[in-house]
């Protein structure tokens, strides 16, 4: 075998094709099963009655998942979308006011903000776990300044304490986007938990799933009732349930199916063996990578655990001599699969770089709300702008299985490429 390189004519290190990551198996066939024989396919009813709060299996899912995560609420949604728009709706938010965000998160976190006609303001990140940086977030707080959203980006955890006592200090709600963090530790408490709301995904991307599908945590009862209230349209349950406080809840059907709830019983007792498999082969992988100039492996943080939905690499142009663009080609042609160059810069859409999300006259970024200054022009986030355009390197980790044969595999051809540095230049 020759050890010219793909991309310059030679042979793929990687001759064979990986199999798409798949958590389902014959449990979820039978759960799914069982609810359409059951004939029960859903059970919410938009009007104060008990079943207000969904049928047996919804409740049955959302127990689990409170027993899992050590938590004392679930409301489960049918997205994580739908959950970030609780949640923010929960806290209770004025028009106007500002809510801190990562630009480097997918675009639903900072537009359940807008939902609200709220204000997503962008503060950096660092470029250890590509989380938000607290030093960054303080900068970013105004006296408009309601909430802080934090996602635990990539499977890490962000610095959730020193987020959390920042929120605190300057009276702040913190929301943790866990989307792609299910089962990260964080100290002694998972993802998702330590915030006063958390946020998981059940998108067909994430670790478990349930084709669509979000799930919302709290132990504040509050906070949960609100997210009940706005996942079920509450504005028709607050007059008969005798809630006054909350008469201006804007309800919507965020309601999940009970074949969901049903598929997401059985994914979630699966969730410790999937994140298991996933964490053995990262580890893996990144003691087969380290050493390579110019390349740093995903770095985890201690107290922390990793969950890899994406396995990040950071890369020293200067030392490899090579542009990213060049090195993914590379690797891409020696059959490294799913391969990512940075990642979604949130400030950088145009609906932010032109500041218009509602009407044709820049609602909600009015001079008359005093929010038109707010900057999102590059700069305001150097970190996540150069990791975007130069730096990092991602595996999409939750596309594929990796075996150790896989694992090894990818090894080889990094390698390989690495070896033939020169001949890229
Ligand atoms: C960090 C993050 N937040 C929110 C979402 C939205 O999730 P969903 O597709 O369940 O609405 C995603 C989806 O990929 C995500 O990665």
């Amino acid at each position: 075998m020759t050890d010219r390189l793909a991309i310059l004519g030679g042979t793929k290190a990687i001759p064979t094709i990986f199999q798409p990551y798949s958590s389902y198996g014959p449990e979820e066939v039978a759960a799914a099963k069982a609810v359409v024989e059951s004939g029960v396919l859903s059970r919410f009813l938009g009007c104060w009655d008990e079943d207000f709060y969904g049928g047996p299996k919804i409740r049955e899912f959302e127990q689990a998942w409170t027993k899992h995560f050590h938590c004392q609420h679930a409301v489960s949604v049918n997205s994580a979308t739908s959950g970030l728009i609780a949640a923010i709706g929960a806290i209770g938010v004025e028009p106007g006011d500002e809510v801190i965000v990562s630009p480097w998160t997918m675009s639903a976190t900072a537009t359940a903000i807008l939902v609200w006609n709220a204000l997503p303001v962008f503060a950096d990140i660092e470029a250890e776990t590509f989380n938000l940086d607290p030093h960054a977030v303080e900068r970013a707080i105004t006296s408009r300044t309601r909430a802080i959203v934090v996602t635990d980006i990539f499977g890490h955890p962000a610095d959730l304490d020193a987020l959390y006592v920042i929120a605190r200090r300057h009276g702040l709600k913190l929301i943790e986007d866990a989307a792609q963090s299910p089962g990260a530790m964080y100290r002694d408490r998972y993802a998702g938990t330590v915030a006063d709301i958390g946020v998981f995904s059940l998108n067909y991307h994430k670790h478990i799933h349930t084709g669509e599908g979000g799930m919302c945590v709290t132990d504040d009862d509050t906070l949960a009732e609100r997210m009940q209230l706005i996942r079920n349209h509450g504005e028709n349950i607050v007059g008969p349930k005798g809630i006054t406080d909350s008469i201006n809840i804007l309800g919507f059907n965020f309601r999940l199916g009970e074949i969901e709830a049903a598929m997401g019983i059985e994914q979630l007792a699966k969730l410790p063996r999937l994140i298991a498999a996933k964490m053995h082969a990262a580890k893996r992988l990144t003691a087969g990578l380290r050493g390579l100039p110019g390349l740093r492996p995903p770095i985890v943080k201690p107290g922390c655990s990793h969950v890899y939905y994406l396995f990040p690499m950071l890369l020293d142009p200067a030392v490899l001599g090579v542009s990213r663009k060049r090195l993914a080609e590379a690797l891409v042609a020696e059959g490294v699969p799913a391969l990512a160059e940075g990642y979604v810069l949130v400030h950088r859409l145009p609906m932010y770089r032109r500041k218009i999300a509602y009407g044709s006259r820049n609602f909600p970024w009015w001079p008359q709300l005093g929010r038109a200054a707010i900057d999102y022009n590059d700069g305001i986030c150097p970190v996540a702008e150069d990791c975007n355009d130069r730096t990092v390197l991602a595996l999409e980790f939750c596309a594929h299985h990796y075996n150790d044969a896989e694992v090894d595999a990818v090894i080889g051809a990094f390698h390989k490429v690495w070896n033939n540095l020169e001949a890229l230049r």
